[in-house]
């Protein structure tokens, strides 16, 4: 092996992208990884770190550029990983994406050539999402938003997020301001003092309504906080929450267990295939609803709902998958291990006069082998786990109910992959796989794929 130092520099030609969207460079067959590289690029690059099996560079120059690269893109939103895949052109990003689906199917499950449906493309690319979750830092002195650099807790001070409402960017800006005003101290991670640690804000896609979360080390503010709550209220007229949420803690969760609320509710309301939905602020809810509608009408359309069917909602969230399909099977059980998150789908379905559901607080890997003990027969499943997708047991105890189908959304191919091989080997069958975009200019990639059993 060549010994490379910090420094050298190369010329090469990009041969690759990884999935989050670096350059692959290979020198005599060593790996480099290179942030804005695109794949037919030459460059030259520069030794930034090396490592065993592989290491870092950095373009020093383009030698030739990709007829796909988008040029002007802020850096910002590629170091930051808010818009990773920013410099491709969105049509690509499509096609890596379900490449890359394909390939995880190949390499982990067996399947050559299995048809992935190409990905549902995303009408609006940029300014979609409802949340916005901003890390705050003293910077020089001054209180500052922005995005955590990859891989660090350095921030990069950023105002317009690119992929984010436009609303949001502006909710977040005024606060900033109003704090800088009061001399609001950031939370320091090394000295662990000062009080505002993020702010989070959702805005409804379909209603506009805007909840604030202010997470703060301490229930007590340093500050007249009511000041800034009123000047809110009076800036965006369709605020209908304001809370503080309690962290002391070290670690990397953004938040804590405790909400005091400041002004109006606890939640906020939001409508989508058009069902109502109360959302709490600890709850999941997608960030991109016009394509989780695609998302959860696919899936719907893939089970070919029977008005006689019994059917499971894994993972329920606040409800939205089993009470967008309610009208149209005869009992919807879901199960979630956020106790706010489920009296909002028990509260939603009341909303919308829907008395066919119930709901649990539990998770599904317990819950799902208790309702096969209690009787409970399921002619369909739906699951929407976690990154970490499904636990072996709840797939042995999913395929024991023996349901018609089983209908997986998954915000990770891999883990996703991994769990066809074992829903295979329970004598369930890959059907179909269809990706669909709902986080565009970035290398995140979701796919909901039908199972059935095996004949
Ligand atoms: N189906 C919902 C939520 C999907 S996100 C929607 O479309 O909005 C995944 C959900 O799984 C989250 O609400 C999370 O709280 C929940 N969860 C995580 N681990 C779980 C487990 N082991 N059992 C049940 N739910 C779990
Ligand atoms: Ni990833």
């Amino acid at each position: 092996m060549e010994n490379f130092k910090k420094n050298d520099t190369f010329e090469a030609e990009v041969i690759d992208l990884t999935h989050e969207g670096q350059g692959v460079v290979k020198i005599n067959r060593f790996p480099f990884f290179v942030d804005n590289a695109l794949p037919g690029e030459r460059i030259k690059m520069r030794v930034l770190k090396v490592g065993k099996s592989f290491g870092f560079g950095r373009v020093d120059e383009f030698l030739s550029q990709s007829e796909h690269r988008i040029s002007g893109i802020n850096l910002d939103y590629l170091r930051t990983g808010i818009a990773d895949f920013g410099h491709l052109a969105y049509s690509e990003q499509l096609k890596f994406k379900q490449k890359q689906v394909s390939e995880l199917l190949r390499k982990t499950a067996g399947k050559v050539e299995f048809p992935v449906l190409p990905v549902l493309a995303a009408e609006q690319t940029l300014a979609y999402r409802n949340k916005a979750q901003v890390p705050v830092q003293m910077v020089d002195g001054l209180l500052t938003t922005g995005f955590y650099r990859k891989n660090s807790h350095t921030l990069v001070p950023v105002e317009d997020f690119y992929i984010q409402d436009k609303a949001l960017d502006a909710i977040i800006l005024f606060i900033r301001d109003e704090c800088r005003q009061m001399a609001v101290q950031a939370y320091d991670e090394k000295s662990r003092k000062g009080w505002l640690r993020h702010i989070v804000v959702r805005r409804a896609y379909h209603t506009g309504e805007v909840m604030v979360t202010l997470v703060v080390t301490n229930k007590k503010a340093p500050v007249p906080i009511k000041v800034l709550v009123n000047k809110l209220a009076a800036q965006f007229s369709n605020l209908k929450s304001v809370q503080l949420n309690i962290n002391k803690g070290t670690g990397s969760f953004i938040l804590g267990k405790e909400f005091v609320v400041l002004y109006g509710q606890d939640f906020i309301s939001d409508t989508m295939l058009d069902k109502t939905f109360q959302i709490s602020a600890p709850a999941f809810y997608q960030v991109n609803t016009a394509q989780a509608e695609k998302l959860y009408q696919t899936a719907y359309d893939f089970a070919q709902l029977l008005p006689t069917d019994v059917v499971i909602d894994a993972y329920s969230g606040i409800g939205t998958i089993g009470l967008g399909m309610a009208d149209r099977v005869a009992k919807v059980y879901g199960m979630e291990v956020i106790a706010s998150a489920v009296e909002n789908a028990q509260h939603n379905a009341q909303l919308n006069h829907i008395e066919n559901a119930h709901y649990e607080v539990g998770t599904a890997e317990t819950i799902m082998p208790k309702w096969l003990a209690e009787g409970i027969s399921p002619d369909l499943i739906f699951v929407d786990p976690p990154r970490k997708g499904l636990d072996e047991s709840f797939i042995e105890s999913a395929t024991e109910a023996n349901p018609r189908a089983i209908i997986y959304i998954s915000c990770n191919p891999a883990t996703f992959a991994r769990d066809v091989v074992r829903f295979e080997a329970q004598g369930y069958q890959l059907e179909k796989v269809q990706p669909v975009d709902l986080f565009p200019q970035t290398h995140h990639v979701e796919t909901v794929a039908l199972f059935t059993r095996k004949k």
